[in-house]
């Protein structure tokens, strides 16, 4: 399907997603949100798919929510609209590894967007914020939850409650992101990075994904036994008996997927 909002790629086992309104420095209106979330869905049921990065232009990953469209919305639209939520809902679930590539702006939703892939690799260029309260609102997509969460409440408050940004080389400090790197090779940098994913067995990956997923919504006592029962059901698998015989054998290890 052709999207609106999207030019979509699939390099290999990698799909490359990049937002794609220019005009609007990739504002996330309700349209590319929905496709989003729908490219999101299609990418974890194709075979050939075995990773995903996410990407904007070199100015913008995403400059927010788009203001002009929620502008004129009152309270009740929002609610019953739950403009965003589901579309959220649907992006998160996403079972496939994730990576965010970030160059430029990552404004309000466009923070929140990165923050909800598994991973954000930056370009020096980037710039992180939640400047919702100069609108008169609250990040709305999980960004007083997960900016929190990845780099602590002082930052996160007072970056929610002045909007300032954050550069790319205080966000690696902060861990918000992976890594850093120049811009121009941003797209290239995440490339690799996700075929060195997809060059892994496809179940542990998604053990893996869902375990560090489920850090930041259980206990640590839930959480690791959460990551043992999973762990212990990998020794049911084809790729658990290949990967330790491709090491004994001092090999590559060819991973089914089984
Ligand atoms: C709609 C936007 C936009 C946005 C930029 N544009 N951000 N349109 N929604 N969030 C449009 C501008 O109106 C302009 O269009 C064009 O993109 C280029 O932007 P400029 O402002 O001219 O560029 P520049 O001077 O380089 O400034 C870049 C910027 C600034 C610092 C990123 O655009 C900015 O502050 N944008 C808003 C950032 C923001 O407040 N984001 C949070 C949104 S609320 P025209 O047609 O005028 O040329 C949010 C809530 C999330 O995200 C909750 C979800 C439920």
């Amino acid at each position: 399907m052709a999207y609106k909002t999207l030019l979509i790629e699939i390099k290999d086992s990698v799909e490359l997603i990049r937002l794609n309104r220019p005009e609007a420095l990739n504002a996330l209106n309700s349209e590319l949100l929905c496709e989003l979330a729908d490219a999101l869905g299609k990418a974890d049921l194709d075979p050939k798919v075995r990773a995903i990065v996410i990407t904007g232009s070199e100015k913008a990953f995403a400059a927010g929510a788009d203001i002009k469209e929620m502008s004129e919305k009152s309270y009740a639209d929002m609610a019953s609209e739950r403009l965003f939520a589901e579309d959220a809902d649907r992006i998160v679930a996403t079972r496939k590894p994730v990576i965010a590539a970030v160059a430029g702006y990552a404004l309000g939703g466009g923070c929140e967007l990165a923050m909800m892939c598994d991973f954000i690799l930056a370009a020096d260029n980037a710039k992180f914020g939640q400047p919702e309260i100069n609108l008169g609102i609250i990040p709305g997509i999980g960004g007083t939850q997960r900016l929190t969460r990845f780099v602590g409440k002082s930052k996160a408050m007072e970056m929610i409650l002045t909007g300032r940004f954050m550069e790319a080389e205080e966000a690696e400090r902060s861990g918000l992101v992976s890594r850093v790197v120049p811009a121009k090779k941003l797209v290239e940098e995440a490339l690799a990075v996700a075929d060195k994913i997809a060059e892994k067995g496809a179940i542990s990956v998604a053990a893996a994904k869902e375990a560090v997923n489920r850090s930041y919504e259980m206990t640590l006592a839930e959480g690791v036994r959460f990551e043992r029962t999973s762990f212990q059901g990998l020794f049911a698998t084809e790729d658990q008996k290949e990967g330790m015989a491709a090491f004994m054998e001092k090999r590559a290890p060819q991973f089914r997927d089984k």
